[in-house]
């Protein structure tokens, strides 16, 4: 079985300070084996990572990469320069990106691509607005975010992918989706996959994030179709993220 999956993500926000605090505790308390924790903290702090987490099993990454070969592109950071800081995983299509950036799925693919070529692993991030949901649209948003990018990448390079299903309107709010709708929407996830390409859709797994924190990871971390999650608010409170982690065992 593949092992669950917690995934900070720190945004733009946590410092050095915060990143020697999570090394001081993981280096004392690490995570049970079926747990994979990841950091992934702003592009600046990865070579302090590298170093204070290297000797552990936490592993780190970063949150977003740039679409392009590497080149003459101002302010952009590549797939090569996150291999280099052995980042393992990236995330891409973040709403908070896809919103304020104006990213579309053709320019997600892109990125995918270039994580894929140096076998870095995505966390692609989906989900749908309140507006969508309130309409019914769920399945629809899910879908065309989906097909886009397998249209230009191919089912095979899914291989061991994860997919983060974010609805937009549980991010920040404090209110998680409810373990039930959570559900319909993993298992929709994971069967639209499956019919793709059923060997791959296997080593996929379908993360959650949206308001996670140490009082709602239980229920949500049982749900068969829930590997793991991408966390944001409570990953940057050490206490609130290492309980998730001592929650998650408890399952
Ligand atoms: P949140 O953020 O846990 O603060 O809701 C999750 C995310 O945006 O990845």
């Amino acid at each position: 079985m593949l092992p669950i999956l917690l995934a900070a993500n720190w945004k733009m926000q946590g410092n050095e300070k915060l990143l020697h605090d999570f090394a001081t505790y993981f280096t004392h308390t690490p995570p049970p084996e079926h747990i994979e924790v990841v950091l992934c903290v702003p592009f600046v702090y990865l070579p302090l990572a590298q170093k204070l987490f290297k000797q552990t099993t936490i592993r780190w990454g970063a949150q977003d990469v740039s679409p392009y070969q590497p080149g003459a592109y101002t302010g952009q950071i590549s797939a090569q320069m996150l291999s280099e800081f052995v980042c393992r995983y990236v995330i891409i299509g973040h709403s908070e990106r896809r919103a304020l950036c104006g990213e579309s799925d053709n320019l997600i693919a892109e990125k995918f691509k270039r994580l894929h070529e140096l076998k870095l692993l995505p966390i692609l991030c989906i989900g749908e607005t309140q507006e969508q949901r309130a309409k019914g649209e769920t399945d629809t948003v899910i879908h065309a975010q989906l097909s886009s990018i397998i249209e230009q990448v191919g089912i095979d390079a899914f291989h061991q992918a994860v997919i983060a299903y974010e609805p937009i309107w549980a991010i920040g709010t404090g209110n998680a989706a409810k373990p039930e709708d959570v559900e319909v929407v993993h298992n929709q996830i994971y069967h639209y996959l499956a019919q793709q390409n059923e060997a791959v859709a296997e080593t996929v797994r379908v993360i959650y994030g949206g308001s996670m924190n140490e009082n709602n990871v239980r229920s949500l971390i049982t749900l068969p179709s829930v590997a793991g999650g991408l966390v944001g608010g409570a990953s940057l409170k050490l206490d609130s993220f290492s309980e998730m982690i001592i929650q998650t065992n408890r399952v």
